[in-house]
């Protein structure tokens, strides 16, 4: 059986990191369950300079790319009897990713008015990986208090926050680093991730 992965994409800024880890994860054989909120729709077509009608074919393009191994299930967030609403339905894990304030909220209190919300739920109490890539800035006590409770509760917290130690040159670069990130805590191998390895010349600085 292949992995079962959740990709959640909340209606936060940054919808590039989500395509980013899309495009990679879509190369390894997992299924992928993805949850997109009404929010996180209407961003991500903004942000993409895409109609939102669009989306489902930005999606098939994806899904029928070359190198793709892993099968995608698009997700209505309305549909509270999908399979993924449910612990008996066996997944490995979920990421959040751009996860907002609101999402970061409702997974704090355990309130899930949403498929993203709720499957966010089921991996908290299941006790998977829950990885939030949290996009916000500044952040106030609520946000701040809102990410301890959903660390305490098992959660990673992981604010979309690229390094720059790699020396990024484009957009890609950057979400390129956070998709990274990501895998490393879903357990996925990336060898070309860029990691610090102590200064090329060995100098200290
Ligand atoms: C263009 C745009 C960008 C937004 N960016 C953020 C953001 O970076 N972080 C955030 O928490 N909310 C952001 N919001 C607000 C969320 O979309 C809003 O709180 C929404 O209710 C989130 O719903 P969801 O979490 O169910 O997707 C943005 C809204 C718009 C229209």
């Amino acid at each position: 059986m292949n992995k079962g992965i959740i990709v959640g994409i909340s209606g936060a800024s940054g919808a590039g990191y989500a395509v980013r880890l899309l495009e990679i994860l879509l190369k390894r054989p997992l299924r992928i369950h993805l949850i997109i909120s009404e929010m996180g729709a209407k961003v991500l077509a903004h942000e993409l300079r895409i109609p939102r009608e669009e989306l489902q074919g930005l999606f098939d393009q994806m899904r029928s790319a070359r190198g793709v191994k892993a099968e995608m299930v698009i997700l209505d967030p309305n549909d509270l009897f999908a399979p993924v609403a449910s612990g008996s339905f066996i997944t490995q894990a979920m990421v959040v990713i751009p996860c907002s304030m609101k999402t970061l909220a409702a997974v704090a209190a355990g309130y899930t008015s949403n498929l993203l919300e709720r499957a966010a739920d089921v991996t908290l109490k299941e006790r998977r990986p829950l990885i939030l890539v949290t996009r916000e800035t500044p952040l106030n006590r609520i946000h701040l208090q809102n990410m301890l409770r959903a660390h305490e509760a098992g959660a990673t917290i992981m604010p979309a926050s690229p390094g720059f130690y790699h020396h990024p040159q484009t957009i890609e670069d950057l979400t390129t680093f956070i998709a990274g990130r990501v895998l490393d805590h879903l357990g996925i191998e990336k060898p070309d991730s860029p990691r610090w390895e102590g200064h090329p010349d060995g100098k200290k600085r």
